[in-house]
């Protein structure tokens, strides 16, 4: 089959790899839950002429010529993201989610300073703390968890002992691998007893956040929220900060106060952490806050979450044991060592060989190691872009089951990857369209 993309490159390796990546999208099945396709508005404003502009600082405060529409740009971004959030205060500059995080704990700790995150087989990401992270070598990180594994109810007395035990500066609420609700109102009550500001890395909620399907921690006391753009959000991968305080001159170096947290942030963004932004990513984000502010945009956040019920339904019906036993919102993690023996990498590369993409990942008290864990963490983010509804969710779970039962039969393999491709090409990549 031939590759819809239609850009013609002199440089024949690259134009080969893009048009192979596009096929590899088009044919397959999207199940990464932290993955998304973007539009085509999206598409071009990212490969648009921004990208030759150095802009360093911020809006009406630059320290190169030429900024007119480097500043209106991202004064666009930054005005639709507090929209979409409510915020005070949005940074659209941080290249990713990890800068974004990175920039909130050096804009609020000195080194030393104690954060209160999600454990990180329970749920938590990477920079919240994982030990061989640069935060977790400058900064001390204690955690919170499940008080039960089957229902994934956090301990929220367990979290007020270790909070006044330690004393954290940050309580984070966050996660890339956690399946239930969190309970924001908790931890802020946790954070006023112990006099710790409220961060919530919402880089896998943002989307279903922005579209008011799930709740948004700002809403509830929250001092800052980070996240990526790429995920529930789809848009280009970067990062935002968003914050609650006042802003103000961010040449002049303000006082360490909750009210000044947007200027702390914005200084450590620029130039604490990073150079120049990123304007034609930074022009991206505004197209997907546009989007993601539309009503066809709920739409899209309830069918993500409609899907998630379903197919975690699904899978528990056909032999899948699901950490906490469901979801409620778009991720699912499943325990492939207690549902099938198999661990979670051997399962990713299963799905893989037939078109579905998954990720393996910990899962709690999980007794494999990191590379090779006991789970198998898959979403709906990216197929409900694609089109697809509650009654196709079956279909993807018959696959999967098929695919791990026949995992040593290569011609069963085939045929699951023939019906995988035909059944995908019905629903083209929204930058197609
Ligand atoms: C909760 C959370 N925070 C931060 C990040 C880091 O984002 P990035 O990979 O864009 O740096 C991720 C990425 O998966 C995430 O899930």
């Amino acid at each position: 089959m031939q590759s819809r993309t239609k850009a013609e490159y002199s440089d024949k390796e690259v134009e080969a790899l893009i048009n192979k990546e596009h096929l590899r999208q088009l044919l397959g099945l999207e199940l990464i839950p932290s993955e998304n396709y973007v539009s085509r508005e999206v598409l071009n404003a990212m490969g648009s002429i921004f990208t030759n502009k150095y802009s360093e600082g911020y809006p009406g405060k630059r320290y190169y010529g030429g900024q007119d529409n480097t500043d209106a740009v991202e004064q666009l971004a930054i005005d639709r993201a507090k929209a979409l959030f409510r915020a005070d205060h949005a940074n659209v500059q941080p290249h990713s989610g990890a800068p974004a995080n990175i920039a909130v704990y050096q804009a609020w700790l000195e080194p030393g300073d104690t954060v209160m995150a999600m454990k990180l087989d329970q749920g938590g990401h990477l920079t919240h703390g994982q030990p061989i992270t640069s935060s977790a070598k400058l900064y001390n990180f204690v955690r919170y968890g499940m008080k039960d594994v089957e229902t994934g109810e956090i301990d929220y007395d367990q979290m007020l002992v270790v909070a006044k035990k330690t004393k954290p500066k940050i309580i984070l609420a966050g996660f890339s691998g956690y399946p239930r609700t969190l309970d924001y109102r908790k931890f802020v009550e946790i954070g006023q007893q112990v006099g710790a500001i409220l961060m919530a890395d919402m880089a896998h909620l943002a989307g279903l956040i922005a579209a008011g399907e799930l709740e948004n921690p700002l809403d509830v006391g929250f001092h800052i929220m980070t996240s990526t753009t790429h995920k529930t959000l789809r848009g280009p991968r970067g990062g935002i900060i968003l914050s609650m305080g006042e802003v103000s001159n961010p040449l002049k170096a303000p006082s360490k106060t909750i009210n000044n947290l947007p200027t702390l942030i914005d200084r450590e963004v620029f130039p604490g952490f990073q150079g120049g932004p990123h304007e034609h990513t930074i022009a991206a984000k505004a197209v997907a806050f546009y989007e993601a502010a539309q009503p066809e945009f709920k739409l899209y956040a309830r069918q993500v979450l409609a899907n998630a019920q379903i197919l975690a339904q699904e899978l528990m019906n056909n032999g899948f044991k699901l950490v906490t036993n469901g979801t409620d919102n778009h991720l699912i993690q499943i325990d492939m060592m207690k549902s099938y023996k198999i661990d979670g990498r051997q399962a990713q590369e299963i799905l893989d060989i037939i078109g579905l993409s998954a990720n393996c990942n910990a899962i709690p008290n999980d007794q494999l190691p990191p590379y090779r864990p006991s789970g198998l963490r898959i979403g709906t983010p990216a197929i409900t872009t694609r089109g697809l509804k509650e009654q196709d969710m079956a279909q993807i779970v018959i696959w999967m089951k098929e695919a791990i039962r026949y995992r040593n039969d290569r011609k069963k393999l085939n045929i699951l990857t023939k019906e995988v491709q035909d059944f995908a090409k019905n629903f083209p990549l929204p930058s197609d369209l």
